[in-house]
C-alpha cells in the first residue's frame, strides 16, 4: 500500500492509525525496511559516562535543578572496561553518552578517553557520542581523535513547544546550529525527538519526522516522553497521553520515519522499552535496525534516572549482552556482530 506521507496532516493521519490499519503501516514499513537496510540489528554498547550536566531541560531527571542526583563520571578505566567487553562481545560500536560540560578538562578527558578506545580496539569499535551542544572547535577534536557518529536530539521542530520544555538560555538555533557544525565536521549525524510531550499535538509529531527528513540525518534515536516526578513537567503528567496512547504513537512514528527514511539507521531505545516490555522488540520488528546493549557500570546504572520505569538499571554487562539477543531474535532479526553498521544513508551522501 502506498502512504500519503507529502505533509504534515496525513501523517498525521497515519500517526492515529489503531488496530488492523496500525498493522498494515507498521507491516509496511517492516517491508521497507528490509528492503533497504536488511535485517540484521548492529549493536553499540551504550556507556552512560556522567550524569553531570549544565542543562536544566524541564523533562529531564538528571537536570542541573535536581539536587537529589547523586552525581558521578566514570573513571577511564571503567569506560575503558566497559569499550573492551563491547569489543570482546563482537559489539560493533559503543555510545558514549552523558549530560552536557564545555570545560576544558571535560572536552580533554573525552578526547583522550576516545584515543584510547581507539588504541585498544585496534580501531574496530565505531565510537558514537551523544555529549551535548558543543562548540565546532571540540566537535572537530572529538572527530579527529576517532569518533565516528554524533547524536544530538532536536527534541521537537515546534521553536514554540521546545521554549515550553526549556529554560529560556537553551536555544533552539543553537542546537540546529550544533547539528549544522557535527554534519560539517563530517559526522555521521543523528537527531531525534519524544513522543507524547505535554503540549505537543499529534501533527506537531508529523511535522517533526518531516523535519528530521528536511535535515537529512543518518540516523535517529527517538522514543516516548516518560514522565519524572522531579522535573517541572511533572505538574503536566495529566495532560499527556496514556502510557498505551504513547506506545501506539511511538510505534506508528517509528514506521512513519522508516517510510521516509528507508536507508537510515533507527534505533530502538530505552524509552519504549519503558512503556511496555515488547517495546523494543516491537521497533525493531516495525523499523529500527540499531539497539544499545547497557554497559554503564551497576553502580552508575540507578544515578542516569532520565524518566520513571526506565529499565536496565539491574543487570549486569553479561545480563545486556543476553537479553538484547533475544529481544533481536523474537523480533525475527539476527545480531550484526563483529560489524559497525555505519549508516547507508550516510555512505550514500558523501
Ligand atoms: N522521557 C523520555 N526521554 C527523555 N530524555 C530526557 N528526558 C526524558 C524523558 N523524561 C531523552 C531526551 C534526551 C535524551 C538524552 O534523553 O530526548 O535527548
Ligand atoms: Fe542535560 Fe540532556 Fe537531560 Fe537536558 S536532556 S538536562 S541536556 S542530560
Amino acid at each position: 500500500m502506498d502512504y500519503d506521507l507529502t505533509g504534515p496532516e496525513p501523517v498525521a493521519g497515519l500517526l492515529l492509525l489503531r488496530g488492523e490499519e496500525a498493522r498494515e503501516l507498521r507491516s509496511a514499513a517492516h517491508e521497507t525496511k528490509l528492503r533497504h537496510v536488511g535485517g540484521k540489528v548492529y549493536l553499540r554498547g551504550l556507556i552512560e559516562y556522567s550524569n553531570q550536566c549544565r542543562k536544566n531541560c524541564y523533562y529531564c531527571g538528571i537536570r542541573r535543578g535536581n539536587a537529589k542526583v547523586n552525581r558521578y563520571q566514570l573513571g577511564r578505566e571503567e569506560v575503558l572496561q566497559a569499550a573492551a567487553f563491547a569489543h570482546k562481545a563482537g559489539f560493533g560500536s559503543i555510545v558514549l553518552q552523558g549530560g552536557e560540560r564545555q570545560d576544558e578538562a571535560f572536552v580533554r578527558e573525552i578526547e583522550e578517553l576516545i584515543s584510547a578506545i581507539m588504541e585498544s580496539s585496534r580501531g574496530e569499535l565505531g565510537i558514537t557520542l551523544s555529549l551535548g551542544e558543543q562548540n565546532p572547535g571540540t566537535y572537530a577534536r572529538w572527530k579527529k581523535a576517532g569518533a565516528l557518529r554524533y547524536l544530538l536530539r532536536i527534541e521537537t521542530s515546534s521553536e514554540e513547544l521546545y521554549a515550553r520544555l526549556h529554560p529560556r538560555d537553551h536555544s533552539f538555533q543553537a542546537r540546529l546550529d550544533c547539528l549544522r557544525a557535527l554534519r560539517d565536521e563530517g559526522y555521521q549525524v543523528g537527531s531525534g525527538i519524544m513522543i507524547g510531550l505535554p503540549f505537543q499535538m499529534p501533527v506537531q509529531i508529523a511535522r517533526d519526522l518531516l523535519f528530521l527528513k528536511d535535515l537529512d540525518v543518518d540516523m535517529v534515536g527517538m522514543g516516548p516522553y516518560v514522565e519524572h516526578a522531579q522535573t517541572p513537567l511533572w505538574d503536566f503528567r495529566h495532560e499527556i497521553p496514556s502510557r498505551q496512547e504513547r506506545y501506539e504513537l511511538s510505534l506508528n512514528a517509528w514506521a512513519v520515519l522508516r517510510l521516509l527514511m528507508p536507508d537510515i539507521n533507527i534505533a530502538s531505545t530505552t524509552a519504549i522499552g519503558s512503556l511496555s516490555p515488547q517495546g523494543r522488540e516491537e521497533a525493531l520488528r516495525v523499523a529500527a535496525n540499531v539497539i544499545m546493549p547497557n554497559l554503564t557500570p551497576y553502580a552508575a546504572r540507578k544515578e542516569y534516572f532520565l524518566y520513571e520505569h526506565k529499565i536496565c538499571i539491574e543487570e549486569s554487562q553479561e545480563d545486556s549482552r543476553e537479553n538484547i539477543e533475544k529481544i533481536i531474535r523474537a523480533a525475527g532479526c539476527e545480531p550484526g556482530y563483529f560489524a559497525q553498521g555505519n549508516s547507508l544513508h550516510f555512505a550514500a551522501r558523501k
